[in-house]
Parts: C-alpha cells; sequence; structure tokens
C-alpha cells in the first residue's frame, strides 16, 4: 500500500483498563488473527507477563483493514510495556508511531502511568485518540471520565469512543478513527536508510530478531547495514513483517514495521533506540532519542549451595543474551562467597530476572537488599560510584557522598492524601506540589531519595490507599546527603552483605529495628548467638539469640522411633533458604530484612 495509507499507533493504558484485550480484538475484528487462532492474549506471549498481568515485553501487529471510503490500509499496533521500569522502550516505541489509543477504564479513571505515558506521547507529537473502555459494567461511569480525560489530560473528549473490548463494543469506532486522525507517516522513502528499534529479542537458531520502523529510506534482504550507536555491521538475512507471527518479505520502506534477523549475538548489539542505516549509503544523522538503558537497583545474587555458582553464572550469560538492562558481575563476599552483583532498570526487572532465575535454571538463591549507586567523593577528590555499600570508603577517606534522588508524582482519591504525605515525609521527601484533579484524583508531587522508593514504598503506597493510588517517578540527579553504613555483626562477625547505606539521622532507629527484626529471624543455635549494629567501630544497637535449650530429639529419648521420625519431619519441613554465615545459619528474609523498616 502507499503510505498515505499505513498508520502507525499504540495503545497507551493503566495496567489492567483492557489494553491487550483490546489489541486481541482488533487482531480478530480485521481478521488478522481467526478466532480459533487466537490464543487468549495474543500480545502478551511470555509466561511471566500472564502471571503476573503485566506486559512487559513490547511486540508489534500489522492489520489490514478496509475502511468505511472502501480504501485499504494498513494499521501498525506497536505495543508498549506497562510498567515505569520500562519507560525508555515505552518512549521508543512511541516515537515509532503517529499516534496512540489512551484508553482509560470508565469505571476508574486516569492513573499516574496514563498521564505518564501520554506525556511521553505528546512529546513525540503523537496525536491520542482517547477511548472510554470497560462500558459494559455497571459502575461505568461514561461523562464523569470523560470529563476527567478533559481536565487532567486537556484533549477534547466531546465524541470519546465508548467501547467494551471484552464483548467487542466500539470497536469499528476505535478502527477507523485511527484511519480519519492518526496523520500517515511522512514519505521520505527517498532518504538514506534509517530505522528506529523499537525491541529485539534473543532466537537461538537465527539469533537476535530485531523490531524496528523504517523512518526514511527502504532496506530489503541482504542489505549490508550499519548499527549507528553500537557501530557494528550485519548483512540481513531475513526481513519481514509481523502479522502477528513472522511473515517474510524482500522490502520494507518508510512508515512500514517490521522485524529482521542478521545472526547478531546478544540482544545488547542491537539496542532499543538505536538507528539501522545502509553501510553502503549511510545516513548523515542518527535518529535522535538514543540512550542506553542504565542500571539503577542493585542487588547481590549467591546461590545457597556454592556448588550451583557456575550454573549461575551459566544462567545470568542466557538471560543477558536476552535482556541488554541486566548488568551482573562476579562478587565475592566475605560472608556468602562467590556470587554476582546484578544491576536492574528498577524493583519490577529485579524481580523478573530472580524469578527466571529460580524458575527456569533452578537455582536456589540468596538475595541480598536492594542498593542504589550512590557516589563518593574521596579527599584526594576520586570520584567513585558505588553500588555495594559495603564497599563504601571509610569515613575519614570520603569528602562526601550523594545519592540519585527522584521526582514521584502520586495519583489518589482526596482522602488518602494525609497518609501518603506521612508515608513520603519519613522517607525524607521534599513536598513540591499538590493538584487537585477531581475529588478521586489528587496529584502529589515529592521529591525522594531512590534508595527510600527501592525498598518498600510501592507497597505501603498500595496498602495504604487499599490500592487506589498510582505513582510514576523519573530522575532528577545526584544530591549531596549525610549518609553512614551501618553494619551489622553476627557472632562478632561483620556480615557484609548485610551492609546498609542509610540517612545519619534514621541510623539509630534503623540499627535497633533491624537487629530486633534479626533477632525474630535468625533460628536459635546450640550458642548464644549476638546480634549487632555499628558504625564504623560504634555499636549502636545489640541484641542477642538465646541458645537452644535442648535438642528437639532430647526429649524422646527412650521413646518409640515413629514419634521420633514425626519429630524429624516436621523439623525439615520448617527448613528454610539459609545460608550458614560462620556457624550460624541466616535465613533468606534476614537478608531482606532492612526493607521492612521505614
Ligand atoms: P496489562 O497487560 O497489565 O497492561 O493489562 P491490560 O491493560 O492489557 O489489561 P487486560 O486487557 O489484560 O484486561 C484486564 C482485565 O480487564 C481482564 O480481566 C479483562 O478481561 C478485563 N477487561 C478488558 N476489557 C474489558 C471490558 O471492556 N469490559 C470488562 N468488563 N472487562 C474488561
Amino acid at each position: 500500500v502507499p503510505v498515505s495509507r499505513i498508520r502507525n499507533f499504540s495503545i497507551i493504558a493503566h495496567i489492567d483498563h483492557g489494553k491487550s484485550t483490546l489489541a486481541d480484538r482488533m487482531l480478530q475484528d480485521t481478521g488478522t488473527v481467526a478466532q480459533r487462532q487466537m490464543k487468549e492474549q495474543f500480545l502478551d506471549n511470555m509466561d511471566l507477563e500472564r502471571e503476573r498481568g503485566i506486559t512487559i515485553k513490547l511486540q508489534a501487529a500489522r492489520m489490514n483493514y478496509t475502511a468505511k471510503d472502501g480504501q485499504n490500509y494498513v494499521l501498525n499496533l506497536i505495543d508498549t510495556p506497562g510498567h515505569v521500569d520500562f519507560s525508555y522502550e515505552v518512549s521508543r516505541s512511541l516515537a515509532a508511531c503517529e499516534g496512540a489509543l489512551l484508553v482509560v477504564d470508565s469505571s476508574q479513571g486516569v492513573e499516574a502511568q496514563t498521564l505518564a505515558n501520554v506525556y511521553l506521547a505528546l512529546e513525540n507529537d503523537l496525536e491520542i485518540i482517547p477511548v472510554l473502555n470497560k462500558i459494559d459494567l455497571p459502575g461505568a461511569e461514561c461523562d464523569r471520565v470523560a470529563q476527567e480525560i478533559e481536565d487532567v489530560v486537556g484533549l477534547d473528549c466531546s465524541d470519546i469512543i465508548q467501547a467494551s473490548a471484552k464483548i467487542g463494543l466500539g470497536i469499528d469506532d476505535i478502527l477507523e478513527s485511527i484511519v480519519q486522525k492518526v496523520p500517515p507517516p511522512a514519505d521520505t522513502v527517498d532518504r538514506p536508510l534509517r530505522a528506529l528499534i523499537f525491541d529485539s529479542y534473543y532466537d537461538a537458531y537465527r539469533g537476535v530478531v530485531v523490531y524496528f520502523r523504517v523512518m526514511d529510506g527502504k532496506v530489503k534482504r541482504g542489505d549490508n547495514v550499519r548499527l549507528m550507536a553500537s557501530g557494528k555491521e550485519y548483512v540481513i538475512d531475513e526481513l519481514g513483517i509481523l502479522s502477528p507471527t513472522q511473515v517474510e518479505v524482500e522490502e520494507l520502506h518508510a512508515g512500514e514495521v517490521g522485524y529482521f534477523a542478521a545472526a547478531i549475538k546478544a540482544v545488547e548489539d542491537a539496542r532499543v533506540g538505536d538507528t539501522i542505516t545502509l553501510v553502503d549509503e549511510p545516513a548523515p544523522e542518527p535518529l535522535p532519542g538514543y540512550t542506553e538503558a542504565k542500571p539503577m537497583v542493585f542487588c547481590g545474587l549467591f546461590p545457597t549451595d556454592s556448588d550451583q555458582y557456575p550454573d549461575l553464572r551459566d544462567a545470568l550469560d542466557k538471560l543477558k543474551l536476552n535482556d541488554a538492562a541486566l548488568s551482573y558481575e562476579p562478587e565475592t563476599s566475605s560472608a556468602m562467597g562467590f556470587g554476582f552483583r546484578c544491576g536492574f532498570l528498577g524493583l519490577l526487572h529485579m524481580e523478573i530476572v530472580q524469578e527466571r532465575l529460580e524458575r527456569e535454571y533452578d537455582l536456589e538463591l540468596i538475595t541480598t537488599a536492594p542498593s542504589v549507586i550512590y557516589r563518593v567523593t574521596t579527599i584526594d577528590g576520586e570520584v567513585m560510584e558505588i553500588d555495594n555499600p559495603s564497599l563504601l570508603p571509610d569515613p575519614q577517606q570520603r569528602e562526601k557522598i550523594e545519592e540519585p534522588f527522584i521526582k514521584v508524582e502520586i495519583i489518589t482519591p482526596e482522602n488518602y492524601v494525609g497518609t501518603l504525605m506521612d508515608l513520603c515525609q519519613t522517607r525524607r521527601g521534599i513536598f513540591k506540589d499538590m493538584k487537585y484533579f477531581t475529588q478521586n484524583r489528587t496529584c502529589l508531587i515529592y521529591e525522594l531519595p531512590l534508595a527510600e522508593v527501592v525498598t518498600d514504598f510501592f507497597d505501603q503506597m498500595k496498602s495504604r490507599t487499599k490500592g487506589y493510588a498510582s505513582m510514576e517517578y523519573q530522575m532528577l540527579g545526584y544530591r549531596k546527603d549525610h549518609l553512614v553504613k551501618l553494619d551489622i555483626l553476627v557472632n562478632k562477625d561483620p556480615v557484609d552483605a548485610l551492609s546498609t547505606i542509610v540517612h545519619r539521622d534514621k541510623a539509630y532507629y534503623v540499627g535497633r529495628a533491624l537487629t530486633e527484626k534479626l533477632k525474630e529471624l535468625i533460628p536459635r543455635h546450640q550458642f548464644k548467638v549476638p546480634i549487632q549494629a555499628a558504625i564504623g567501630a560504634k555499636i549502636i544497637a545489640s541484641e542477642h539469640i538465646p541458645a537452644l535449650r535442648k535438642d528437639v530429639l532430647a526429649k524422646c529419648y527412650g521413646g518409640d522411633i515413629s514419634r521420633k521420625k514425626k519429630l524429624l519431619q516436621k523439623q525439615a519441613k520448617g527448613k528454610k533458604r539459609m545460608k550458614s554465615i560462620g556457624t550460624v545459619d541466616v535465613p533468606q528474609e534476614a537478608f531482606m530484612a532492612v526493607l521492612k523498616i521505614g
């Protein structure tokens, strides 16, 4: 089809507002996927995604649609991940589009994530089409939510589309308005090739499969291409479209969306946001907006059984092939032995990787509490980036410590404003602004240290507001503060994996709370186990775990054997994931204890 009949769009929606259901409907109604072929939710095809009900990886689908004007159009839907950890990927997939559907649950309303993505879409100059979804629900309040979208987002909602993705209402209106309102791509086929990578995944047979949008020029199979950021060159072995399964084609032109394979060894060689051009006729400038996704949150991963260390390394190597944002390097801990220090985009990304390591690679791991990157200036003027609290230089060596700050936007019903302000305050938040949209939508803006948010901030926000608040954050930069390293000694030995960096004013409180918590979590041993918190050489809190008085079996000496067995079984059941530190067994929960201390 001519470029004037191509429409590239994505769907912006808060989690659970119905993005995947709507995408599936559109694929069905345009005959892209026959009903019987339809696996539930075609676009979310990673198991983990389906289980958690969130979209992690984005993909694309090409649909053919005959509009009311009788013409055939190609509609390319580019999916976006629905979580703040992946907002860079969202911005790149939006950059590959001319328009976006803004899908809002008509029984809910505008959420923080929706707003954040709308801003990204506006930055990319996209035409935004608002859609009210779930109008079949008895609780749907179309007028109120339409008004809210007008007030909060500033879009004209006088002729807003009312839809139900579930029962298939309004789908035609949506398809038609994409044709009418989303502008066609610019016809720049005569320029040198520039194509934007918006996603990629690793395939064991073909190497990395790259999803891209041709912005200028054209590309065909056999072309010799260069990735402008990485500088690497490849020959395209396979080129195609996503309909939504991969179908090979000979050539793709400006405005089109497709995939290619070129024996690329790992996704980090073809990163999201990079520009593809031709080696023989290169574009003078890459497309704007490329940055390398940078890990923000770090933790140590250690096998409970040190024999599993090589397996852990292999598993990380394999995951890395498909995850450019994951970083890891060997770490040796005096307490934990050999493991890896791993970096993630955010907490969700961290949880996903941990879960995959345990589930898909059958590893039993101990994870240490997440940390951010601190910037330390030494007295010699050297600037160090520290992602592991145990590596913090001694106070005599330090000139200053800086930590990353973020701007957090929380959208909440008005009656939870008090408890949320309280939460932000205890996390060293700096109040910036409060905007009142409607009774159900008050927007709180705070600046907070990232370290205070990567702990259980999100969980706290959800539980304090019964799940009604939503949040979004963005990086502000580094700020100096009075930070100290808090060490934990178990049985008089410092346990490096339990060290944390805390604010000076909170150190005593955290030290006391942490030693109390560890006393609960670490099981009793045959001997008394002292637990201490220290700043430098100074002990600031101390507890001890009393010795076991008797062995469990002691009671049954002389007793019958079956009773003894039963007791042993009971003990085995209660066996937890433990790491032996010196002579003390420390359970996994202990390493996370610091997260539960506000
Ligand atoms: P993420 O993939 O996490 O971003 O969620 P999503 O926005 O894709 O939501 P999804 O399509 O998975 O829908 C969430 C839930 O809402 C599912 O249980 C759907 O069945 C339901 N749902 C979606 N659309 C409608 C609708 O129009 N009406 C009703 N009643 N339920 C709907």
